[in-house]
């Protein structure tokens, strides 16, 4: 079926096919539209679907997925909501995050509510800090026309890397239903206070990278890539410091940073407990104890680590910390599905819960917001990072008392 989407007998010949299909298989299917376009249509369809009343049917259901982006703020979020829901109702539409469809990330749920052992220690007074890494060692590639209008806050903090967030801290649900799922997400969201205009440049930093090295090529800078302009201040990087403001996570500092041509590519959950209160084996030999760490490995690796404190075999009481690990590939044989595939067929089934609601991505973008408006404020150029690189040294200024990100 071709046209353009804001042609009306389009939408009828799509009608007059699936009633066609209806009838062959005398079965009143279920229809699922899935808006991969630009964002632009996403409003378009949806009202020349309703207007041509594709948007219900007698005896099945109708459904819609919506691709990323979700609005570019809160506004335009807020707007396309309405847009959407003045013709489908919240339960017909998918918002669909990818990340929401990994294995490793469906497995945070898991490991959190159906394990006893973290959950009396998943809280202010065991836990020190945590570290939401999402890192690319790839560039933009021949995204500019995207890209160069979003910025890494909008492309991953904004969605993916808020969903880590709201999965690892929200309250136990009372089942994996999409809604009981979705009111605690989204009770997280509203319990971190957006920054103040004064408080962006303390909690929030950015950055582009410079020439460099990925797989052992040089690569150019952002400003050389092609269709950048040369006085871009487009984010590559970004790095924010969060607090969630309620009774288990007052004054835990929560970091998340993602970029693009970081020196490789990881996503991981990096939880880091409160050192023991005295530590008795302080003896020669030792080798850095630290607090215990249990980190969920999204990607590349896929798994769960946990470091403790061991002690070194011999005659004296040395200690140094050891890792006990799960990984996926060695515990399952079977591949995990792509995370499309898993969130396709949810929508078939009907299946919210790994979808986001409309207040969730209103929420998220309360937050991040103010973080934009006050950038755009600020003047350029950027603050820069080589290619290959672990990112700007601006982002330690982040780092509360004697926290440090983890090497990349
Ligand atoms: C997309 C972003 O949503 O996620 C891309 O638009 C990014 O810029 C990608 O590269 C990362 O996804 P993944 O699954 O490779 O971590």
């Amino acid at each position: 079926m071709t046209g353009s989407f804001d042609q009306p007998d389009m939408y009828d010949r799509l009608g007059q096919a699936l009633t066609e299909l209806d009838e062959d298989a005398d079965i009143a299917f279920n229809r699922l539209f899935y808006l991969s376009t630009a964002p632009s249509f996403f409003p378009v369809i949806a009202k020349m679907l309703g207007e041509r009343e594709l948007h219900r049917r007698e005896g099945s259901e109708v459904r819609m997925i919506v691709e990323k982006p979700f609005g570019t703020d809160l506004e335009s979020a807020l707007a396309l909501n309405r847009e959407l829901l003045s013709v489908f109702d919240e339960r017909q539409i998918f918002r669909i995050d990818h990340y929401l469809g990994k294995e490793t990330v469906q497995n945070m749920l898991v490991l959190r509510f159906a394990n006893e052992i973290f959950e009396p220690l998943w809280n202010r007074s065991y836990v020190d800090s945590v570290q939401i890494t999402a890192a690319e060692d790839i560039g933009i590639g021949t995204r500019a026309g995207y890209y160069d209008q979003s910025g890494a806050l909008r492309d991953l903090i904004q969605n993916h890397m808020l969903q880590l967030l709201m999965l690892l801290t929200m309250e136990p649900p009372v089942s994996f239903d999409a809604n009981p799922v979705r009111d605690e997400k989204v009770k997280v969201l509203r319990a971190i206070r957006p920054p103040t205009p004064e408080e962006v440049p303390s909690m929030a930093v950015r950055a582009q990278y410079g020439p460099g090295k990925a797989g052992g090529e040089e690569v150019h800078g952002y400003l050389d890539e092609e269709g950048v302009p040369d006085d871009s201040t487009t984010e590559t990087y970004a790095a924010v410091r969060l607090k969630i403001s309620n009774w288990r996570w007052a004054g835990v500092p929560f970091y998340l940073r993602t970029g693009k041509r970081l020196a490789r590519k990881n996503t991981e959950i990096a939880v880091r407990l409160k050192p023991v209160p005295h530590l008795a084996f302080q003896q020669q030999g030792s080798l850095g104890v630290e607090p215990n760490q249990l980190v969920l490995m999204v990607q590349p690796n896929e798994g769960v680590s946990l470091s403790l404190v061991t002690k070194i075999p011999g005659a004296r009481m040395a200690v140094r910390p050891v890792n006990m690990e799960f990984q996926y590939g060695t515990s399952f044989l079977s591949q995990s599905p792509e995370a499309y595939e898993r969130l396709i067929l949810d929508t078939m089934r009907g299946e919210a819960t790994l979808f986001a609601r409309n207040d969730e991505v209103e929420a998220a973008w309360a937050i991040c917001d103010p973080i934009l408006q006050a950038w755009s404020q600020m003047p350029g150029p950027l603050p820069q990072y080589p290619a290959g690189s672990a990112g700007p040294k601006e982002a330690d200024d982040l780092l509360e008392g004697d926290d440090r990100w983890r090497p990349l």
